[in-house]
């Protein structure tokens, strides 16, 4: 039998302080689709959200409610009615409108969506409205009745609707708002296309009277022979019993929660009754079946166990050194949102095909779908929040933006064995403000979850021809990662493999960009920009001068596929698309894609 003891909530928990409300591994609870058609109303003056004195209709004014949100029809002839959802076009969620509405291809503002829906929910349960994204601002009613506001278009949100859904003709309205703003995160400046709209799932979640909020259960840190783990009821409520159970390492054990609704465990095998734990990892993605029972609710999750920590420049997965053979990848499938379960198999089974074990989710938290197929693939992750280029640094409220992006990441995805990187930022540039704002950030993250490592994607200098990795951020983080475009941005690719690069840390280095523009099927001299020839070229020279950076312990090239952004408009080779990719935007692979993929698959990687 083995060992378990009931962990007061006292004792620090690598995981404290996560979003609250957020409901987890909604893939597995009782759901209803909201996905589909929906009726949709394009608003760019506001004027659905707004008087004709731009006072705000649902807050100043609740009585004379704004005419959007009420799924209303004139009562007779007389009445001054100007919009109607059931007549208006439809549009289907999840999915950005820029592709799908030829006349919202460049749209930035508001677009009013509805769905009707009825809804039987039973004695006892509760229901909750989940949103998996919706980029950027998003105001929700329902019946008529606001639920609330999300900013941030790339991490879930949800609203308990228990007491406001009716058995017939509910109607749900969301107001997604695109529009850039300086104080965003990101802010106005970002070399990828502003897809607008419900990009991701929309759910209702049937839950009992008190449900399993939220959970996590993993190695302890530094220990791998114990798990370790706590469930969060979603009512404070004292000696809630629980059953967790692994039937695979045939571990079954009820626990109870204390007064915040709260039960902590840890199981450890000191007695060898589990047999032997596959670890989790890219060559052997094992993931157990884990079951939490209350006395209303079994809920299941695929969970991998794995250890991950850096010592000196080494980056230890289960206790091995390794290096990250990966690939940056955008959230986008063939010019448009990634949004399916099958747009995540497509994108990572190309970086499989490259010869990867580790993918950098650039710049922002990534579909579920995409960290669930990485578990199930084999694929370590970089995660990453979209504190990208000039974000206002010296504003609290974008701070607060960023945390609450950054904790709402970390709630989704804390049980994913393949994240092992929280990323902070991308190429911010260098101010005490900026500073200040990322340590923030990285401490912040220590608290929510100190079992895996920070990193950003930091800029370098130049000093006499060498490289130089001296952000004062590499003080904080515990993989230097920084973005190098040799042969792109400047340099000379012929002397490339020439250049030095130095950085002060002893810490495990990673290039978390470089690359260069390629058309595909465009064929030249390897000295002729934009062709595939350049690009492969370039790959090559690149990998020659990587190989030699002291530390170096991975590398992600910018980018598995060319990608919709509006920075890049060169007729006839851009035509709006960022053409870094090693595959097309079509899914054609250019000719470089084989050069790193012979470099994954044959040079003998020295930390492997
Ligand atoms: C930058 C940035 C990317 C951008 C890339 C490029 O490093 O991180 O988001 O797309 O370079 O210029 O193509």
């Amino acid at each position: 039998m083995f060992n378990i003891k009931i962990i007061l909530v006292a004792i620090l928990f690598p995981f404290v302080g996560l979003s609250q409300g957020l409901l987890t591994n909604t893939v597995n609870r009782n759901i209803t689709s909201l996905n589909g058609s929906w009726n949709y109303i394009i608003d760019p003056y506001e004027n659905g959200y707004y008087n004709f004195h731009s006072e705000v209709y649902d807050q100043k004014n609740p009585t004379s409610t704004s005419a959007f949100y009420n799924n209303y029809h004139a009562k007779d002839k007389l009445e001054l009615v100007e919009y109607d959802f059931d007549k208006s076009p439809t549009i289907i969620v999840p999915g950005d409108w820029n592709t799908q509405k030829e006349n919202l291809f460049y749209y930035e503002g508001t677009v009013w969506y509805k769905k009707s829906f009825d809804y039987l929910l039973k004695e006892n349960k509760r229901l909750y409205v989940y949103f998996g994204a919706i980029n950027y601002n998003a105001d929700v009613y329902l019946n008529g009745t606001k639920l609330g506001t999300h900013e941030g278009g790339f991490t879930p949100f949800d609203f308990e609707v228990t007491s406001i859904v009716k058995r017939k003709d509910n109607y749900l309205v969301v107001k997604a708002d695109n529009k850039r703003s300086l104080e965003a995160v990101p802010t106005v400046n970002t070399d990828w296309w502003n897809y607008g709209g419900i990009t991701r799932d929309v759910l209702l979640i049937e839950e009992p009277g008190v449900l399993v909020q939220d959970y996590t259960i993993q190695l302890k840190k530094g220990d791998v022979n114990t798990i370790i783990g706590y469930v969060t009821m979603s009512n404070p409520v004292q000696g809630k019993k629980i059953t967790i159970s692994i039937p695979e390492l045939k571990i079954e054990k009820e626990i109870q929660t204390t007064s915040g609704g709260k039960a902590v465990f840890e199981f450890s095998n000191d007695s060898g009754n589990w047999g032997t734990l596959k670890y989790w990892s890219p060559e052997s993605p094992k993931l157990y079946e884990v079951l939490i029972k209350t006395d209303h609710q079994l809920l299941k999750d695929n969970i991998g166990f794995r250890t991950i920590e850096t010592k000196g420049p080494d980056i230890l997965l289960n206790g091995k050194s390794i290096y990250l053979r990966g690939i940056s990848i955008h959230e986008e499938y063939k010019g448009k949102r990634a949004t399916r379960e099958s747009d995540a198999l497509a994108l990572l089974s190309w970086a499989k095909e490259l010869g990867c074990n580790y993918v950098r989710l650039a710049h922002y938290p990534h579909n579920e779908y995409m960290l669930r197929m990485a578990d199930k693939m084999g694929l370590l992750v970089w995660e990453e929040i979209p504190v990208y280029w000039t974000i206002d640094f010296k504003n609290e409220a974008t701070y607060s933006n960023a945390k609450n992006q950054l904790t709402e990441a970390i709630t989704r995805d804390k049980n994913r064995a393949c994240v092992i990187i929280w990323s902070m930022a991308n190429e911010t540039p260098l101010s005490e403000a900026r500073n200040s704002f990322l340590i923030k950030l990285i401490n912040h993250t220590k608290t929510l979850d100190s079992s895996r490592l920070i990193s950003a994607a930091q800029l370098t200098r130049n000093e006499n021809g060498i490289g130089i990795i001296d952000d004062k951020i590499g003080e904080y983080v515990d993989i230097i990662a920084f973005n190098e475009y040799m042969g792109w941005y400047g340099g000379d690719l012929a002397t490339a493999p020439e250049v030095n690069w130095s950085s002060p840390y002893n810490k495990p280095v990673v290039v978390s960009e470089f690359g260069g523009g390629a058309k595909q099927g465009l064929h030249g001299s390897r000295d002729e920009r934009w062709t595939e020839e350049y690009q492969e070229y370039l790959y090559q020279q690149n990998l020659l001068m990587i190989d030699k950076i002291p530390n170096i312990r991975g590398i992600s090239p910018w980018i598995l596929t060319d990608f919709r952004s509006p920075r890049r408009m060169l007729p006839g080779i851009q035509d709006g698309f960022n053409r870094k990719g090693l595959i097309s935007d079509q899914g054609m692979k250019k000719k470089a894609f084989f050069i790193l993929q012979d470099f994954y698959k044959t040079k003998k990687l020295q930390f492997d």
